[in-house]
């Protein structure tokens, strides 16, 4: 009998250096840097920087990044054009997806394993995926995308092309912090995604736009998106303890909550309910916070121990909403971050790669006969199932 373990828990799938999580002590740890302080000290075109480079930049090295990213914040107006293609009810995360690997058409790599043109592709992707994001957001309401503009920082320059408005310094300060902690997490869907694509020796735009696509779902990335759906349809402390009844007692999953790793609060939610009420005071995101808050405790009461704690999506979306961004746009802000990490992990890969090829257990049938089509009938209660109601 051959060990199996349902969704590789548990099996390590690399050796890496980028990051590290204790999920009983609740630490993570970016390039050995806690992710308190660098969300307290950092900037995300810094955190970036380490993640790609293993060692936080000097001076000059920063203010060289940061030039680079500003420069290629741009996109070709060939992908503007695609992006106003694409259905305006379609999701930003599939748009996201779409325009990334795009632009793999428009930067052919020739050599994965070339420093200066891994150097540049990361800046291509880090310093674009915020302009695309933001170009769809426009594009499908009838706007016009709006042009980046090269005085803004990273955070500023993205609120920006998506409100029209220079966002204020405290905004732009959180939304940045948001990035930091988002922009990196080990072994997670993605990030494993990215990896088994990049051990093929597919170039990186293609390794992000695998990666974005294992992110869109509620188990991973789309949780965010999720768990303000869910706090809107709860709509008031009092029907908490209902709402989990009912979903809980039906083997429903409180979105926001649990992970594979985590059996603590997540460190992330932590700093991120720490954020919420540095926001000025709004009614909306008052009200959204105090179900937010009654949800953690009364799953606290409930399935607390199990291990099943907020994880970093359970309090983002509150910023995001309050910054008055639409709610199908969190999961590609986790994609603008995140994209940071998959990164580093993709040139670890090509480092000393060696292909992704797992092995099956086989539960099928051996040597069945081939029944000619004439003489093939399907059993009545398998009506329409092959092609559903479709
Ligand atoms: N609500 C209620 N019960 C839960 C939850 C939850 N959010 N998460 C886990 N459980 C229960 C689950 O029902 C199961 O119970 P039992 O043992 O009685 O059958 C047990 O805990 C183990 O759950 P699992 O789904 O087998 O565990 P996993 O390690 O595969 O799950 C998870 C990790 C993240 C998929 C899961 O916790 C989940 O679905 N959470 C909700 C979605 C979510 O918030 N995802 C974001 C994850 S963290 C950030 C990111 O990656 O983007």
């Amino acid at each position: 009998m051959r060990d199996f373990f349902p969704g590789l828990a548990g099996v390590p799938a690399a050796k890496s250096t980028i990051s590290f999580v204790d999920g009983l002590k609740g630490i993570l740890e970016y390039r050995g840097i806690s992710i308190e302080t660098l969300a307290r000290q950092s900037s995300f075109t810094e955190t970036a920087f380490l993640l790609l480079f293993n060692r936080l930049p000097t001076k000059p090295e920063l203010t060289q990044f940061h030039a680079d990213l500003t420069q290629h914040r741009r996109i070709k107006y060939k992908i503007c054009d695609l992006l106003k293609c694409l259905p305006e009810s379609g999701h930003p995360m599939d748009a996201l997806q779409s325009a990334v690997a795009a632009l793999g058409m428009f930067y052919p790599v020739a050599d994965v394993t070339n420093e200066s043109t891994r150097y540049w592709t990361a800046v291509r992707l880090i310093a674009k995926l915020p302009t695309i994001v933001a170009a769809f957001a426009r594009v499908r309401r009838g706007d016009e995308p709006i042009v980046p503009r090269d005085d803004l920082s990273y955070a500023e320059n993205f609120l920006y092309m998506l409100t029209e408005k220079i966002p204020e310094p405290a905004l732009a300060n959180i939304f940045d912090i948001c990035l930091i902690l988002h922009a990196e997490h080990t072994m997670n869907a993605s990030t494993f995604s990215g990896l088994v694509t990049a051990s093929t020796l597919a170039d990186p735009y293609t390794v992000i736009a695998s990666a974005i696509g294992t992110l869109e779902g509620p188990l991973h990335g789309g949780a965010n998106e999720a768990v303000i759906h869910m706090l809107e349809n709860i709509g008031s402390v009092e029907q908490v303890p209902a709402y989990l009844e009912r979903t809980l007692g039906t083997k429903g999953k409180i979105m926001g909550f649990g992970h594979r790793i985590y059996k603590v609060k997540d460190p992330r939610a932590i700093i991120l309910q720490d954020l919420v009420q540095q926001l000025d005071a709004h009614p909306d995101t008052n009200t959204l916070f105090t179900i937010a808050r009654a949800v953690e405790q009364e799953m606290e009461k409930r399935i607390g121990q199990k291990g099943i704690r907020p994880n970093v999506d359970f309090y983002s979306g509150i910023i995001y909403h309050r910054m008055g961004i639409e709610t199908d746009l969190f999961t590609p802000l986790f994609a603008i971050s995140r994209v940071a990490g998959w990164l580093a992990h993709c040139f670890e890969q090509y480092q000393d790669n060696h292909l992704f090829r797992p092995d099956q257990i086989y539960e099928g049938p051996h040597n069945r006969p081939y029944q000619p089509l004439e003489g093939r009938t399907t059993l009545k209660n398998e009506e329409g199932k092959v092609r559903g109601k479709g």
